[in-house]
């Protein structure tokens, strides 16, 4: 034997030694740094720890409750597992990037504590149906999660609304001043977009509460298994009907990052209110220290970064719905390793949410209405015109397009003159239409103007009292029954 091959010999039983395994009885040679590299995913699904473990537990109770491992490796297993938990916990467990993914990692640890008996939990399953049900277990503990949090962002929204009922401030319409509103009024409509999120996810956590787990790689399994036990031991309304489907569908994800970019849609139209209330510009509003930041060389500055960075956070939880999307448009039935790029993205995208919500919640507690410039711009633009008009439709019987031209003349006189329409000159108004009387201007004011708004889910603050108790209760109830 020349030099060269004793070499090449020893290389390729060192490469030997360090294949993989969980897979590598087939494998002779390590794989490529570059294939490791693009192959590894521990430092995503990692966050899944909890609910791998969960899920071997339930799944190695399930197969010695079958009779297809004895008890006595089921407990070894469920025992390691356990110190597996609290290992992580600590931080003391070390994860390894040759072992690819959680998956592994935990198998290999197990393996290490308590010998042989480990390489029995993966019997009748794959790290397909095992990585479906983590992440289903995973989203739905963040689904869980994002509820409260909504929940206490409309406890928020409700308090502040009822703190406002009768503060007047300006509607707006194409950004233009429209008709008086009060801001109570205003923020229960952030309430409502709240309640139909949280139903968004609520309906996305019931079609996703049911368990691939025992699909095993793609077609089932031969063992005599127990899909219903496990399903119920995790908490899940049932098991997959279709094992292809089971390991292959990422849409309980699609959907939740559905509910997730709406949300963050209404999140980041209010962000936006805000970032434009606080505005010198408008200062309808005003932010304490506690949520702006100033300008490292304007000293004057206050800016609702944490505003700005809600709308912006809006960005990465769309995108993460888009990528997703497109990481699944092409792909065949079952299992394909594209579907490992599933979790980054909704993670990320998750705890943006997450984030964003809190920082809204806070924001609410925390904004400071200038209700004296709110009256003042409900005011301006002459906004009550429209209450003119109802005047004369309902005082003088005019057909509502007949009013509405008669009061475009007379706002068209107030503003030649430069005044507002309640301090025109009753002559003035008069000249346009004798019969308009003294009565016309009292519903001029804009307190008058919103307390007018009696149809159901208008602006009259004692419509916005009853909403906002209504929901108070609502919560409070939620609360309660958690
Ligand atoms: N890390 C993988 C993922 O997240 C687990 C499943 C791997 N399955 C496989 N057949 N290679 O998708």
């Amino acid at each position: 034997m020349g030099h060269g091959q004793v070499r090449r010999q020893r290389q390729t039983q060192v490469r030997q030694s360090m294949s993989n395994k969980m897979w590598g009885g087939r494998f002779s040679e390590r794989p490529d740094a570059i294939m490791e590299e693009i192959n590894v995913s521990i430092d995503v699904d990692r966050h899944l720890y909890a609910q791998d473990i969960t899920a071997s537990k339930a799944h190695a109770a399930m197969l010695a409750a079958q009779g297809i491992i004895t008890a006595n490796d089921a407990k070894n297993i469920g025992k390691g597992l356990d110190t597996i938990l609290s290992e992580i916990r600590k931080g003391s467990f070390d994860f390894k990037r040759a072992l690819e993914d959680i998956h592994m990692n935990v198998e290999g640890r197990l393996s290490e504590l308590i010998g042989p008996a480990a390489g029995r939990l993966h019997t009748a399953r794959s790290r397909n149906d095992q990585v479906a049900t983590d992440f289903r277990l995973f989203v739905r503990d963040t689904i869980d999660d994002i509820d409260a949090a909504l929940a206490r962002y409309q406890a928020a929204l409700v308090r502040r609304a009822l703190e406002h009922a009768d503060t007047v401030m300006p509607g707006f319409t194409h950004l233009q001043t429209a008709q008086p509103v009060t801001l109570g009024h205003h923020l229960m409509a952030y309430v409502e977009m709240a309640a139909r999120d949280r139903g968004r996810f609520r309906d996305a956590r019931k079609r996703l509460n049911e368990s691939p787990l025992g699909a095993a790689a793609l077609a089932g399994t031969s063992f005599p298994i127990d899909r219903e036990l496990t399903a119920r031991t995790l908490g899940f309304d049932r098991p997959m009907a279709n094992s292809l489907d089971a390991v292959s569908d990422r849409d309980f994800v699609l959907e939740t990052l559905s509910a997730a970019s709406i949300t963050a849609v209404h999140l980041s139209r209010f962000a936006e209110e805000i970032v434009l209330w606080t505005s010198p510009l408008v200062g309808l509003v005003r932010l304490s220290d506690k949520f702006t930041t100033g300008s490292s060389i304007m000293p004057q500055k206050r800016n609702p970064d944490a505003a700005e960075l809600v709308r912006a956070k809006t960005g990465r939880v769309i995108g993460a719905l888009n990528g997703l999307l497109i990481v699944m448009k092409g792909l065949p039935l079952a299992y394909q390793k594209d579907m490992q790029e599933d979790k980054q993205g909704a993670m990320e995208a998750f705890a943006a949410l997450s984030l964003a919500v809190r920082a809204m919640t806070g924001m609410v507690d925390d904004l400071m209405p200038e209700a004296e410039r709110m009256k003042q711009a409900a005011g301006d633009g002459y906004a009550t015109a429209t209450d003119l008009a109802d005047w004369l439709v309902r005082t003088l019987k005019m057909p509502f397009r007949d009013a509405h031209h008669v009061t475009g003349r007379i706002v068209g006189l107030a503003a030649k003159q430069g005044v507002a329409l309640h301090e025109l000159p009753l002559s003035e108004m008069q000249s346009v239409e004798p019969r308009i009387t003294a009565q016309a201007l009292a519903v001029l004011s804009v307190e008058s103007s919103v307390k007018s708004r009696t149809s159901y889910g208008g602006t009259a603050p004692k419509n916005v009292r009853a909403q906002a108790k209504a929901w108070q209760k609502r919560l409070e109830k939620e609360q309660n029954s958690r």
